[in-house]
C-alpha cells in the first residue's frame, strides 16, 4: 500500500548515508556483486568536490580502485612516494619506504577519489542522492529498516533496505542511532589544530616534509605542479582572517629552515581552512541491521596520512561480510565486520597519535619537552629499526587480521 507520507518508494538489498569514499566505494563493490543500493548525502557533488581533504593512500587501496574498475586515473595523475622526508633540528632525514619495508603510497586527493567513485557510480547505473535533507533512518532494531529523505526537489523517499550503512564521516548523525546505554566512545583532543592552505605556486620538494621545529609543525604536500598544499601547527581557535599571505609564509618558511638553507617556492594563497581533529572510536560499529564504517565510526588526526585508508579498508571487509550476510550464511556473517575492521583501527589510532605527539610541539610545554622530542625524533631516523616502524605504519598493514 502507497504510504501518504511519501512520493516514492524503493526497496534494495542496503541503504547507504553518505557518499564519501566510503559510502561510495561500499556500493561500488556491492554493485560489482551484483547487489543494488541507494545512497543519499546531505551534500551536494559540488559541496563535496570543493572540500579540501588529505590525500595520501596505500598502495593496496591504489590496487583496489584501480582493479575493481573505479578508474586508472590515478595510475596517469596521481603520484607514487617511495619515501618521505621527516624534518627536525634544521636537518633532511628521508625515510625510504622501499628500501625498508618494500612499499609506498600514492599522493592522490581524496576529491580526485570521490570523484572517480562518484563518476564510477554514474557510469554503472548506481543510485546516488546528493543534497537530500531531513535523514531519517528508521526500524535500525528490526530486519526492514527504512531511510526516509527529501530530495532537491522536495519529494519525500522512503527506501526500504535490509540493512542500513551510516557512511555520514566524522559528524555522523547514524552513530547517535546507537542507543547511549549500548554504545561506548573513546577519544582524545589535542590542544593544537592544522592551518591548511593551497597555494599557486611551484613544487617546493618531491616527496612529503612532515617538520618539526621548536615553532610548532608544519607539512609540506603537494597537490599539481602549480598547486601545493601545506599545513602549519596552531590554535584551535585560530580565525584565517589573521593570516594575510605574508603571515603564512613567514610561519612556514621559519618551520622548516635549516643549515641547509631550504626555502619554500611562495606563491598566492588561494585557500585557507583552520581544521581541528581529534582521536575517536564508536563501538560496537553494528547495532542491529545498522552498520557503520569510515569516519562515523572513527576519526584519526591527519598526521599518520590514516583516515582515507581506513575508510577503504573499512568498506573492503564490509563489501565481504554483507555480500556472505545476502547471499548464504545470513545476518551472522556481520559479526566478523567489527573485530576485522577495529583492529586495523586501533592499530591506526596508535599510529596516528604517536606522529601527532612526536612532531607537534604541545602548547605551554618545557624545554625537557623540546629536548625529549629530538631525542624521540634522533631514535626513529637514527635507527633502522625506527625508520622501519615508521614506514610500515604509514604505508599501511596487511588487510588480513595479523596476531
Ligand atoms: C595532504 O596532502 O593533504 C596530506 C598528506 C599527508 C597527511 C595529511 C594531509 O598526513
Amino acid at each position: 500500500m502507497a504510504d501518504v507520507t511519501v512520493d516514492t518508494v524503493a526497496s534494495v538489498p542496503v541503504a547507504v548515508i553518505g557518499a564519501g569514499p566510503a559510502g561510495l566505494m561500499l556500493a561500488h563493490l556491492l554493485g560489482r556483486a551484483g547487489v543494488e543500493t541507494i545512497v543519499v548525502d546531505t551534500r551536494t557533488r559540488r559541496e563535496i568536490e570543493t572540500t579540501q581533504r588529505a590525500g595520501i593512500l596505500e598502495a593496496d587501496a591504489v590496487r583496489d580502485l584501480v582493479e575493481t574498475g573505479v578508474s586508472d586515473r590515478i595510475l596517469r595523475e596521481g603520484h607514487e612516494h617511495e619515501g618521505t622526508e621527516l624534518r627536525f633540528g634544521g636537518r633532511p632525514h628521508r625515510i625510504d619506504f622501499k628500501e625498508l619495508v618494500g612499499a609506498s603510497v600514492w599522493l592522490y586527493p581524496q576529491t580526485d577519489v570521490f570523484t572517480d567513485l562518484a563518476d564510477a557510480r554514474k557510469r554503472d547505473g548506481g543510485t546516488v542522492h546528493f543534497g537530500v535533507k531531513d535523514t531519517e533512518v528508521l526500524d535500525i532494531t528490526t530486519d526492514a529498516p527504512r531511510v526516509r529523505c527529501t530530495a532537491v526537489d522536495g519529494t519525500r523517499h522512503e527506501i526500504r533496505a535490509r540493512f542500513v550503512v551510516g557512511a555520514d564521516g566524522s559528524r555522523s548523525m547514524c552513530r547517535d542511532l546507537v542507543p547511549e546505554g549500548r554504545r561506548t566512545r573513546y577519544g582524545k583532543e589535542y590542544p593544537f589544530a592544522w592551518f591548511g592552505i593551497l597555494a599557486e605556486a611551484p613544487t617546493s620538494a618531491p616527496e612529503l616534509i612532515y617538520a618539526h621545529s621548536e615553532h610548532g609543525f608544519a607539512l609540506i604536500s603537494q597537490r599539481t605542479e602549480n598547486v601545493q598544499r601545506m599545513y602549519f601547527q596552531c590554535d584551535p581557535n585560530e580565525s584565517v582572517d589573521a593570516w594575510p599571505d605574508d603571515r603564512v609564509w613567514e610561519t612556514l618558511q621559519a618551520r622548516v629552515a635549516g643549515q641547509d638553507g631550504f626555502r619554500l617556492k611562495e606563491g598566492p594563497v588561494v585557500e585557507r581552512t583552520v581544521l581541528r581533529f581529534r582521536s575517536f572510536v564508536q563501538e560496537p560499529m553494528r547495532w542491529g541491521s545498522l552498520v557503520l564504517a569510515g569516519d562515523a565510526a572513527h576519526t584519526v588526526p591527519p598526521t599518520g596520512a590514516r583516515g582515507l585508508n581506513l575508510a577503504l579498508h573499512d568498506v573492503k571487509v564490509l563489501s565481504d561480510v554483507l555480500l556472505r550476510a545476502l547471499v548464504d550464511t545470513g545476518e551472522a556473517a556481520l559479526d566478523d565486520y567489527q573485530p576485522r575492521a577495529l583492529q586495523r583501527v586501533w592499530r591506526a589510532q596508535n599510529f596516528s597519535y604517536w606522529m601527532t605527539r612526536l612532531l607537534h610541539t604541545v602548547p605551554g610545554g618545557t624545554p625537557f619537552d623540546m629536548r625529549r622530542q629530538i631525542g624521540e625524533l634522533d631514535n626513529v631516523v637514527g635507527t633502522r629499526s625506527g625508520r622501519a616502524y615508521l614506514a610500515e605504519q604509514y604505508t599501511g598493514w596487511p588487510t588480513r587480521p595479523q596476531h
